[in-house]
């Protein structure tokens, strides 16, 4: 009876991750990070840096764990609340690559050979197609089965290996018993795509060898506007959101995700004015969003101690909570819990 009046009165629960693979971009600030921060009053949330998915390529080991410490300082940057949620290093919590086994013999080779992730990744670094790579999914899984999530909020280039966590919980729980909640992926409307500045036909990625195909959260003003400035679009000169125009309908994307215009709204507000206009107007809303963000980013990285410290706190929060789903899940399938 208790248990019944607990799950009825409990928040929805969401996870989320992001690996610390360089700073990341405005693509995922609008298609993941922005919303994280928005759920935090409906939801009860979990959020974490995925630094063991970042080793299924090559890292300098000086440098990734730079990294980490940078996008754990962001994630409390952009406003995720470390007293109030699980913030947390997924390596830190090692009840995740202990799932990721269990989970790996509930995955077949050939689900796994159809992630579209893992067939660009293996091209791009052929000469490194590591197990990692390949059982990456099972341990995203793993991330997220572990909270019992309700939804996973996600840009749209992650939908498959939520819909493959989704086949893995529900052949484990039909195997063994109801074990895992089935998570949904949530994916925001606006800003779950936002695309090259280069290349309008590729998402914008902090890996792109171009830098001027992406906004990094740490440009400066000047770096963000000329970006924009240099953003491929077409000849017609004409702002509307149209097919074949893909460079000025991800510039307009960015602008209705930022300001909350619609399509109606910016051609009306550009009308008869050329892109050059358009383009710094986007590049000083950007501007605007992550001028808080960086100056909040400096004060946090000033402070390795403090972080440590909250990084120890949510790891020991996170892992309260993994140990039981792990647990159940072990037994679940006959392993012996230690005495
Ligand atoms: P990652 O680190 O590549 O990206 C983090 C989040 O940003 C979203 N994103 C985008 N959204 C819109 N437009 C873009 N151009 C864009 N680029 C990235 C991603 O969809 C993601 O939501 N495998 C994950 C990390 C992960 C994870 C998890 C996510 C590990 N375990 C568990 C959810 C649940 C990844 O590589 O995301």
């Amino acid at each position: 009876m208790q248990q019944t009046t607990e799950q009825t009165e409990r928040k929805k629960r969401v996870l989320s991750c992001i690996q610390p693979t360089g700073i990341p971009t405005l693509g995922n600030y609008l298609g993941a990070l922005r919303n994280w921060v928005d759920m935090q009053d409906s939801f009860d949330c979990a959020f974490a840096v995925a630094d063991l998915h970042a080793l299924t390529v090559r890292q300098e080991p000086s440098k990734l764990r730079q990294q980490i410490y940078e996008m754990f300082a962001l994630l409390l940057a952009i406003g995720l609340d470390p007293e109030k949620h699980m913030i947390f290093v997924q390596s830190q919590v090692p009840q995740h690559a202990e799932l990721s086994w269990l989970l790996s013999c509930c995955t077949q080779f050939g689900e796994l050979s159809r992630m579209t992730q893992f067939k660009d990744k293996s091209q791009k670094h052929s000469d490194n197609i590591n197990l990692g790579l390949f059982a990456y999914p099972t341990l995203m899984a793993a991330d997220i089965l572990l909270y019992q999530p309700d939804f996973v909020p996600v840009g749209e280039d992650q939908k498959q290996h939520c819909e493959l966590t989704r086949n893995i919980a529900e052949r484990f729980n039909s195997l063994y018993g109801s074990t895992f909640t089935v998570p949904e992926p949530y994916i925001m409307r606006r800003g779950g795509r936002v695309r090259s500045l280069q290349d309008p036909t590729k998402k914008m990625s902090k890996s792109d060898e171009n830098q001027n195909a992406f906004i990094s959260l740490k440009d400066d003003p000047d770096t963000v506007l000329r970006k924009f400035r240099r953003a491929v679009t077409d000849s017609e000169a004409v702002v509307r959101y149209a097919e074949g125009k893909d460079g000025i309908n991800n510039l307009m994307d960015i602008y209705s995700t930022i300001t909350d215009k619609d399509y109606d709204a910016i051609e009306a507000e550009f009308a008869g004015r050329g892109y050059g206009d358009f383009k710094t107007a986007v590049g000083e809303a950007v501007v605007e969003v992550l001028k808080p963000v960086q100056e909040c980013f400096a004060v946090y990285m000033s402070d390795k101690a403090q972080l440590d410290a909250l990084m120890k706190q949510g790891a020991e929060r996170a892992s309260w909570v993994a140990a039981r789903t792990l647990n159940k899940a072990k037994k679940k399938m006959g392993l012996l819990l230690e005495k």
